[in-house]
């Protein structure tokens, strides 16, 4: 009987340290270091990320094989985040994953973080079929892919400024709100009026996005009010992130219908962190029904950063023999 594939991933490309195994493309374990300390600065600070990493990651790797019940000699191959990140945060990883190939003398793969985004839809059944769509929000990135196979994909539209987490995330800032604030405009918006004040959405050509207006338009209309009214924040802090949150589901699900309309696919994904978003949730359910769309959306687990989705591509990878040679870098940026 053919022995099975066993792919350590490992993720290290913004403030996660993580490791996971799978074992022929199921996975086995997902071990998340998730680093508390930016909390205190309003915002990941790169410096204290790569310091964070370097604690973390022998932990973080040795509690993800000992939950899959395999020693480091059952390993096929060691998959790790090669672009794009915090480079400082991103050299952690992969000059990890380079030494432990190295002693162990196992192939090594180099995956984009942002395909694995896109992959963590196929970790947990049911799994979309090809081709599909996937709409990649998080707090460094907003994008479409068009998914026609594990290995090839195409990015259709991205943002051309902020990701969409990151408007959330200095929107909150703007309402006094700690850092990371997405999670908490999602919960006062449930409590207030969406309908109540209006911000302008962005015309953008395609499928781009573009957020920073969004954040602009909240800012100037908070210093008006503020200045009549000093409570007014406080007073109408629900209906005003119910209208900011209406706002940005508005943009992200009209691009996703544009998309759809123009492939003709009605499979459709999210991914990332803000596939937390009620918001975007129930108006991605209602648009489904509309349209007939099978929409898939992984457990929060796999929407965040972590080394799940970095194993499944890792296996994939594996299974089309593309390896990288010990020479690879990490890099911040990275194309398709
Ligand atoms: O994918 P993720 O964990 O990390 C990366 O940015 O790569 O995403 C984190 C982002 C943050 O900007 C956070 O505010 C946002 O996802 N987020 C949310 C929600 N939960 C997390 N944004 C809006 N609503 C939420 N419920
Ligand atoms: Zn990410």
């Amino acid at each position: 009987m053919k022995s099975p594939t066993y792919i350590l991933g490992i993720e290290s490309s913004c403030d996660e340290t993580s490791a996971a195994v799978c074992r022929d493309g199921k996975i086995l374990s997902n071990v998340i270091a998730s680093q508390e300390i930016h909390q205190r600065y309003g915002g990941v600070v790169p410096e204290l990320a790569s310091r964070a990493h370097m604690q973390n990651i022998v932990h973080v790797v040795d509690a993800a094989l000992s939950q899959s019940a395999i020693r480091q000699q059952d390993l096929s191959a060691i998959a790790f985040t090669q672009a794009p990140g915090l480079i400082g945060a991103l050299l952690v990883g992969s000059g990890f994953a380079k030494s432990l190939a190295l002693a162990l003398k196992l192939p090594l793969i180099e995956v984009h973080h942002m395909q694995a985004h896109v992959l963590s839809n196929l970790i947990s059944a049911p799994s979309p079929s090809f081709p599909f769509l996937c709409l990649t929000v998080s707090g460094g990135h907003t994008q479409i892919v068009r998914c026609d196979s594990p290995l090839s994909m195409e990015v259709l539209g991205e943002t051309i400024d902020d990701a969409a987490g990151e408007a959330y995330d200095k929107t909150a800032k703007m309402l006094r709100l700690p850092y990371p604030g997405g999670p908490l405009i999602d919960a006062r918006a449930q409590e207030g009026d969406p309908k109540r004040f209006h911000f302008p959405e962005p015309q953008v050509p395609g499928l781009s996005f573009s957020f920073s207006g969004v954040k602009t338009s909240v800012l100037y209309f908070l210093q008006k009010h503020s200045k009549e009214d000093p409570s007014f924040v406080e007073r109408n802090i629900n209906d005003i992130c119910a209208s900011f949150q209406h706002t940005m589901t508005s943009i992200l699900l009209q691009k996703l219908k544009k998309a759809s309309l123009e492939t003709g696919i009605k499979e459709i994904c999210l991914a990332g962190g803000v596939a937390a978003n009620k918001g975007l949730r129930n108006g991605l359910t209602e648009l489904g029904a509309r349209y007939g769309w099978n929409i898939y959306i992984p457990a929060m687990e796999y929407c965040t950063d972590n080394a799940a989705m970095i194993a499944i591509t890792g296996y994939y990878k594996y299974m089309n023999h593309q390896f990288s040679d010990l020479s690879v870098s990490a890099s911040a940026r990275a194309d398709w």
